[in-house]
């Protein structure tokens, strides 16, 4: 569907206009010091799906959640001392830090792809805050870019791209850092997963500590992508299009079925439920999942890869 994208001002009009359309779900660019992000109600499933949508991504990349302060972090990760003192230091500002997800933040499953740990940041450009100060809640963002393609530092890099593709393009000018966060993982010992706007030095310098680095060929060397391996308890068995003895169907389209992704065979709509109808299954206890064929197109690319990996032959006994 080609969408009117709206090009908005940093004003009052712009900031409520903005706000106005994360809360319906819609997808909103806007600038951060860093680059531009394509944000989201991170509670949202549906407005996590667009963001994937809009970009093109082949798979469910973790995305980084921005709030407009530490005290708002708080609400979402398991806060710790070495946090303390980097917010301190580094926030607002380009520091992601991994930190471990609280239980019953109600973010959507898309957001964190699974994992048990979530990537937050406070960003330090007056567009982003006073977007997030309006919005009052968590916002998704990947860089504004579709896949694959370099990340936009202005409205016209995102509009480049994704004019047509989303609802809104807030433009708050250049971005002057123009690479992206740094990423630090803080759950087992600080590690560097992703170098940037702030330098490892420095943030050596705060805490005292060395940093790990993973150095290229290393399993992190593609942040977030380690974990996003969760599979539900059952047998997954894809491009099912009955039933079989013991057998629970997650549907698509219209199909008769346990549980149906998108009856109406809508993509976003199928996975904004991905994850949470895989959970539904599991906790009913299901042995084995069938799943319809899902058209390997758009959205489906990403539905489909983590469908494979939900299928693929586990590793070692099951736990007990
Ligand atoms: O400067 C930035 O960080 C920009 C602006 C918009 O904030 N955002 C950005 O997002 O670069 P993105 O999606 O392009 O990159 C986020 C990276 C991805 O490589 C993802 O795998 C990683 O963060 N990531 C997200 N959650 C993670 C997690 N829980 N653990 C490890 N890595 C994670
Ligand atoms: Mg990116």
């Amino acid at each position: 569907m080609i969408l009117s994208t709206e090009r908005l001002l940093p004003d009052a009009h712009g900031y409520s206009r903005a706000a106005e359309i994360l809360r319906d779900g819609g997808r909103v660019a806007f600038p951060t010091e860093t680059v531009y992000g394509l944000g989201g109600d991170a509670r949202n499933d549906r407005a996590v799906a667009g963001i994937f949508e809009a970009k093109g991504r082949p798979r469910f990349n973790p995305l980084i959640v921005h709030v407009d302060s530490a005290e708002a972090a708080r609400a979402y990760v398991e806060w710790s001392e070495g946090a303390e003192r980097l917010a301190g230091a580094f926030w607002p500002g380009p520091l992601t830090m991994v930190l471990p997800l609280k239980p019953g933040t109600r973010l959507s499953p898309l957001v964190t792809a699974e994992l048990p740990t979530l990537a937050i940041r406070v960003p330090a450009h007056p567009v982003a805050q006073a977007l997030l100060h309006t919005f009052g809640g968590p916002v998704a963002a990947p860089s504004a870019n579709p896949s694959g393609r370099i990340s936009p530092t202005s409205a016209a890099h995102v509009l480049a791209g994704l004019d047509g593709r989303i609802e809104a393009v807030l433009d708050g000018g250049t971005c002057d850092v123009g690479v992206e966060s740094t990423i630090l993982g803080l759950v087992d010992g600080p590690v560097l997963l992703r170098p940037g706007g702030i330098a490892v030095e420095e943030i050596e310098a705060v805490i005292g500590n060395r940093v790990a680095r993973h150095t290229d060929g290393d399993a992190i060397s593609a942040p977030g992508q380690l974990a996003s391996h969760y599979a539900p308890g059952a047998i997954v068995r894809l491009n099912a299009t009955t039933r079989q003895e013991g057998e629970l169907l997650l549907g698509f389209g219209t199909v008769d079925c346990d549980l149906n992704l998108s009856p109406t065979g809508d993509l976003r709509e199928a996975a904004a439920n991905l994850f949470g109808h895989l959970h539904r299954l599991d906790a009913q206890g299901a042995k084995a999942i069938a799943v319809s064929p899902i058209p390997d197109t758009g959205l489906g690319q990403a539905i489909n890869d983590r469908l494979r990996r939900a299928a693929a032959p586990r590793p070692g006994p099951a736990q007990p």
